[in-house]
């Protein structure tokens, strides 16, 4: 059975809306109690500072009510891994590695550094008026934050897909020139979600100014819902469900029979009025409950933190064991630890071999490891009830090299990535 390694993060630069709850936070949460998955999530402040420049209470603000929303909307970070970026300084460090691996020519193909360029060039302006680097280099910080959990499975809308095939780009080139690190990720898409029209049936999004945040107060929520455009046919005439802002929203919250049901209303005529104020109260029936533990976690920020401290450690138990062993990859290394081979010596010493280990434990069974030099495990196995067991096992390995772990499967469990056990497993032949 193989574990599949989602991970996604928001950008804390805004507040909620409920196109970011239907298009994000909903699915999310629903997929992080999937069995055989484990969930990464994390507030993306490196990001937002891209956004936000000179607004650091905004910065500070977004990531509370963001981090508030997914555990009052269902998140819970006993079972996820629920981070802050910034709390994970190996990121940056990751980024830099991926930026040296990645061509310029890469990210000027980035939609979005690219749009900038055209908006300029339009306007008759220098290309990269007000492009700020942090821009520039957007998708490989954002390759940085999927690569570092070796996440399978990236969670996002259509519009970050090219952000995704570019951290495969990345992955590979590195793997290609420092052994097999990084899972090469996959995006995931709802292709069921629609994407959520706004107040004037524009897509909703912070940039249109046409968004309902998700735990506005209701009597506020009634408001928007009140507000939201529709066209000038009066009590009585006919309705079109096509591209009904006021259809679509609700669609994305109710049932397949209420909105069947708001379908035949709206062929029978139903009032604009009336037919907001459905919406409203199916809306106000899924958020209130959530609303109300969104408001007093809000109240508690200081608890909020102590959540996303833990989940810092949770995520820095891979990312620190995980980023030594790139360093390592990369050349950033000590210069002479015992046990090292000397740097110029080309060929492994035999000091530097490692070394299979068989040994019996006080459960009665056989057991065997291998260690390199230093005494660090690469690869242990599982207890064997019998010494020839093991030694078959260690056979096996030493005749086929890495090929012998399909084989071997369950029996043994990799402490180290395969390009290093395949390294290790060379070693020991170049020199039996
Ligand atoms: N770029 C994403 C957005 O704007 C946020 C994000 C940053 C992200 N890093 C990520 C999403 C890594 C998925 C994986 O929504």
């Amino acid at each position: 059975m193989s574990i599949t390694r989602y991970l996604t993060g928001i950008t804390t630069s805004g507040t909620p809306h409920l196109g970011n709850y239907v298009g994000s936070v909903r699915p999310t949460v629903r997929a992080s109690r999937l069995p055989d998955t484990e969930n990464f999530y994390f507030l993306a402040d490196y990001h937002a500072l891209i956004k936000t420049s000179g607004d650091p209470v905004r910065v500070q603000r977004s990531t509370l009510e963001i981090a508030a929303t997914w555990l009052a909307c269902g998140l819970d970070p006993d079972k996820v891994t629920l981070y802050r970026q910034s709390d994970i300084p190996e990121i940056p460090e990751l980024t830099w590695f991926l930026t040296c691996v990645t061509g310029k020519g890469l990210l000027n193909r980035a939609h979005a550094y690219k749009a900038a360029v055209d908006k300029n060039t339009d306007a008759g302006a220098d290309p990269d008026d007000g492009v700020s680097m942090g821009l520039f280099m957007y998708p490989v910080l954002m390759a940085a934050d999927i690569l570092m959990f070796n996440a399978h499975k990236v969670p996002v809308g259509r519009d970050q897909i090219q952000h995704i095939e570019m951290a495969r780009d990345m992955a590979s080139s590195f793997n290609h020139l420092y052994g097999e690190h990084f899972t090469l990720p996959e995006a995931a898409i709802e292709d069921h979600v629609a994407t959520l029209p706004g107040l004037d049936g524009r897509k909703m999004s912070k940039s249109y100014d046409n968004t309902i945040p998700l735990f506005a107060p209701r009597e506020q929520l009634r408001k928007l819902i009140m507000g939201i455009v529709t066209d000038s046919r009066a009590p009585g005439e006919p309705k079109d469900t096509e591209g009904s802002a006021l259809f679509q929203l609700y669609q994305a919250f109710a049932t397949a029979e209420e909105t069947a049901a708001l379908a035949r209303a709206y062929a029978d005529g139903i009032a604009w009025a009336d037919a907001k104020a459905l919406l409203f109260e199916r809306l106000d029936h899924e958020i209130a409950p959530m609303r109300a533990v969104y408001d007093e976690l809000i109240q508690e920020p200081e608890r909020i933190e102590r959540i996303l401290l833990a989940g810092a450690e949770k995520a820095r138990a891979i990312a620190t064991p995980f980023t030594r062993r790139l360093r390592h990859a990369v050349g950033l290394r000590p210069l002479q630890l015992p046990g090292d081979a000397a740097p110029a010596a080309g060929k492994a010493s035999k000091a530097a071999r490692p070394a299979f280990k068989q040994y019996r434990e006080k459960d009665g069974q056989f057991y065997f490891k291998l260690t390199d030099a230093r005494g660090t495990v690469l690869l242990q196995s599982g207890g064997f009830a019998n010494p020839r067991d093991a030694a078959r096992h260690i056979a096996l390995l030493q005749s086929q090299g890495l090929e012998a772990l399909a084989e071997l499967g369950d029996t043994v469990s990799l402490q180290v990535s395969e390009a290093d056990l395949r390294e290790a497993l060379a070693l020991l032949m170049a020199d039996t």
